[in-house]
């Protein structure tokens, strides 16, 4: 009886942890999506430290963002998709000049621009696939 119950609890320990393995796989993010979540973390904290005039910090995300996305942009191969990434560079440019100079209502009015140019590539390119 013990040692039915020993290799039951072992098969139902094996079975876990080969679910988990699974996990593991399905969890891996793809580069594209590792980009995209950068992204959309820059955005976020910038979006935050604008409310907080933590300008520094603004800048900092600001030129993160534009160094990513130029060089994504630079590469890209499809014309509006590249015409949209470099535009992100280009405003997350302005965010970084207006934070250095602590103008926060142009940095907020770029955040949003850029918020619209990621909701274009999302509606024409990535939801059309
Ligand atoms: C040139 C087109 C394009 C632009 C511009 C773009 N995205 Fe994306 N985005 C995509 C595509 C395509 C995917 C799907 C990627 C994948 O699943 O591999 C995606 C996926 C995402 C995701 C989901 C990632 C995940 O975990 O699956 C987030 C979040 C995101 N984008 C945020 C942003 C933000 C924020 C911006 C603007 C700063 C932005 N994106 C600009 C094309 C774009």
């Amino acid at each position: 009886m013990k040692m039915i119950i020993a290799i039951l609890s072992a098969a139902i320990l094996a079975s876990a942890l080969s679910a988990c393995a699974g996990d593991e796989v399905k969890l891996q993010l793809r580069p594209s999506q590792i980009m995209m979540q950068a992204r959309k973390a820059w955005m976020m904290a910038m979006f935050e430290n604008l409310g907080a005039k933590n300008f520094i910090a603004v800048a900092r995300d600001a030129d993160e963002l534009a160094a990513q996305t130029r060089k994504a942009g630079e590469k890209s191969l499809n014309p509006l998709g590249k015409e949209l990434t470099l535009a992100i560079s280009s405003l997350a440019g302005d965010i970084s000049a207006a934070a250095a100079r602590q103008d926060g209502d142009t940095a907020k009015a770029k955040l949003g621009e850029i918020g619209g140019k990621c909701g274009e590539c999302h509606a024409s390119i990535r939801d059309k696939k």
